[in-house]
Parts: structure tokens; C-alpha cells; sequence
């Protein structure tokens, strides 16, 4: 496959790498093998040449660590990622399905896999460490624990609008787990969000910080907008623009709700997830900043 790596140098020090994924009869793949860059990875390729089904298999190593996690679900094998070959004029599926990975988890080696032996099998986890590992973080919560941000974005978000709201674990850290790796695009969240932080903020009249980063987040990314906020009048998620232009969110180009969500969707997973960062929230805004620059890049 005519891959083509670009690589970035990222500040910080993540606190989880997948290194290498191993996909067998994976939709197109009957058996590749993946080695990651340690910094941002980008991957390109024709129409048709596996990069979905490459992010598919990435999505069912990672989500293993939900499988450890309480109420959130991971994601397993499904029946259309079961290899598929012609054999005559027949089409038969291929056994078993693999998704193997190594990885490092705050400096340490894990090596897990998930496999799928038939039709009626259910998706099966090969060495639970990793499950183990995801309890571990759930049972420290209270304390000064590095929560892993994991979070993953379909192409066909925009169309999968999620109606969905019932918030996973109100009020903990793990929320920020809600939805993870839902392919939708999950506006209706975000903005019931936004929305009961700018209440909360009317009601103590202190400045909440979880809502400042996310809007500085979006601020940054969107080069053109100064604030992004839940109008009361309006009754949406607005954007504002610096000639003073007040746009709703549901009102802006596609491409420009997606990238919007996508920040936005990060920067709150990451305050969610570790509040205590609050002063390394520099760092994530430096990061987020340099993802909205590589859609500029390749987009205008
Ligand atoms: N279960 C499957 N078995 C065999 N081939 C598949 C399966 N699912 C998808 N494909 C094929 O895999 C190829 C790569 O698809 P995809 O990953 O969506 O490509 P890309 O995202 O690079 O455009 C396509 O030709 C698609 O038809
Ligand atoms: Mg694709």
C-alpha cells in the first residue's frame, strides 16, 4: 500500500503509543502490518486503498481499554470487517479476524490483540493487561492520575448525527470517555455542554476554566472567530466572528462545523479527563492549534 508518512514533532510526552498495529483479514487487509511514528501520524492514499479500514483496526486495539472501563463500550470486530474474497462466484468470508498491537502505557511494553474466529463468535481479547490497566485508571480517579484521551472521527460524522445524550458517570473524570470512539458527530452533547457552563458561570460568576480552554481551543483553530458560546437568545451553539459576525453553529459550512467539533470535542475530552493539567493546558492548545494549521494547509 502506497502509504505516505509526514511526520510532526508534538510538544508533551503522550501517555499512550500504539507502535505498531497488525491487522489479519481485516475488511481489505489479509495481513499488514503497521508501524507508527511516535509523533503525528498522517496517512495518505488513493480512494479504495485501506485508510478507513486502517483507522477501523486502530479503533479496535485502542478501544480495548474501554473494555476495563465501566459503561463505556469498546468497540469489537464487526461482521463488514470480516475479509471478504471471491471464490468463484461465491463470496466467503476469511477466519480468523486479528487485530494485534504493541504499544507503550506510561513507559511500559503492552502487546494485546482481539480476535473474531467465526460468524457466531464474539469478539475475544488476548491478554488482558490492557483491561486490566483501564480498571486500574477507573479506580483512581480520585486521584492524580493521567487519564489517557482517546477519541476517534469518521468521515461520515457529518451525516451520523448522534441524537444520543445520556452522559456516561455525570459529574466524573470518565465522562470524557462518552462517546469516545462514536463515529457520530456529537453536536447536541457539545452544545448541552457549553450550555450548562456558561449557566454555571451566570449563576457563581466565576470564570470556569474547563470552558475557557475549550474556547480558546476553538478560538485558535478558527482563525476568523473570536469566541464560541451558547446563546441564550439564540437558543444554539454560536460562533463569533471578529468583524462581530454571530453565526450558529448548525448555520456554518460543513467543513467548518467538523473541524470546529472536532477541537472543541478534544479540548473537552482532555479538561474532562484531567482537570489537574490545568497549567499544561498551554500545551494542548499549542497542540490543537497546530492540528486546525494542517487542515489550513491541505484545505485552502
Ligand atoms: N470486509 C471487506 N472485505 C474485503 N474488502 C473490503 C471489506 N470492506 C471493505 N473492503 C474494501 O477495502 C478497500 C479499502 O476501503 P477503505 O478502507 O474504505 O478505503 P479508503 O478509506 O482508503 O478509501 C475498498 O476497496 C473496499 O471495498
Ligand atoms: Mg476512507
Amino acid at each position: 500500500m502506497p502509504y505516505l508518512k509526514k511526520r510532526v514533532t508534538l510538544i508533551g510526552n503522550p501517555l499512550m503509543k500504539i507502535e505498531q498495529l497488525n491487522l489479519k483479514n481485516f475488511r481489505c487487509f489479509e495481513n499488514i502490518t503497521i508501524e507508527f511514528s511516535p509523533h503525528f501520524n498522517i496517512i495518505i492514499g488513493n480512494n479504495a486503498s485501506g485508510k478507513t479500514a486502517l483507522l477501523r483496526g486502530g479503533c479496535v486495539a485502542i478501544s480495548s481499554f474501554f473494555l476495563g472501563i465501566d459503561e463505556v463500550p469498546s468497540r469489537p470486530i464487526q461482521r463488514d470487517d470480516i475479509r471478504l474474497v471471491n471464490y468463484e462466484n461465491a463470496i466467503e468470508y476469511c477466519f480468523p479476524v486479528e487485530v494485534a498491537c504493541c504499544g507503550t502505557i506510561e513507559n511500559e511494553k503492552l502487546e494485546w490483540a482481539r480476535q473474531l474466529t467465526g460468524k457466531k463468535a464474539r469478539t475475544k481479547l488476548q491478554n488482558t493487561e490492557i483491561k486490566n490497566l483501564a480498571k486500574r485508571y477507573q479506580q483512581q480517579v480520585t486521584e492524580h492520575v493521567d487519564l489517557p484521551v482517546i477519541a476517534y472521527f469518521s468521515a461520515r460524522r457529518i451525516w451520523e448525527q448522534s441524537e444520543k445524550l445520556n452522559l456516561v458517570k455525570k459529574g466524573s473524570r470518565l465522562r470524557g470517555y462518552h462517546n469516545a470512539i462514536a463515529p457520530a458527530l456529537n453536536y447536541k452533547f457539545l452544545t448541552e455542554w457549553f450550555k450548562t457552563k456558561e449557566m454555571a458561570f451566570l449563576q457563581t460568576q466565576t470564570r470556569n476554566f474547563e470552558l475557557q480552554i475549550v474556547k480558546q481551543a476553538v478560538s485558535q483553530c478558527i482563525g476568523m472567530s473570536s469566541d464560541i458560546y451558547y446563546d441564550i437568545d439564540i437558543g444554539a451553539l454560536v460562533l463569533k466572528f471578529f468583524d462581530g459576525k454571530i453565526i450558529p453553529f448548525n448555520r456554518l459550512s460543513d467543513g467548518i462545523q467538523n473541524m470546529m467539533a472536532i477541537v472543541a470535542d478534544i479540548a473537552y475530552r482532555c479538561v474532562t479527563l484531567n482537570p489537574h493539567l490545568k497549567e499544561k493546558s498551554v500545551v494542548l492548545n499549542r497542540m490543537l492549534n497546530r492540528i486546525g494549521g494542517f487542515e489550513q494547509i491541505y484545505f485552502t
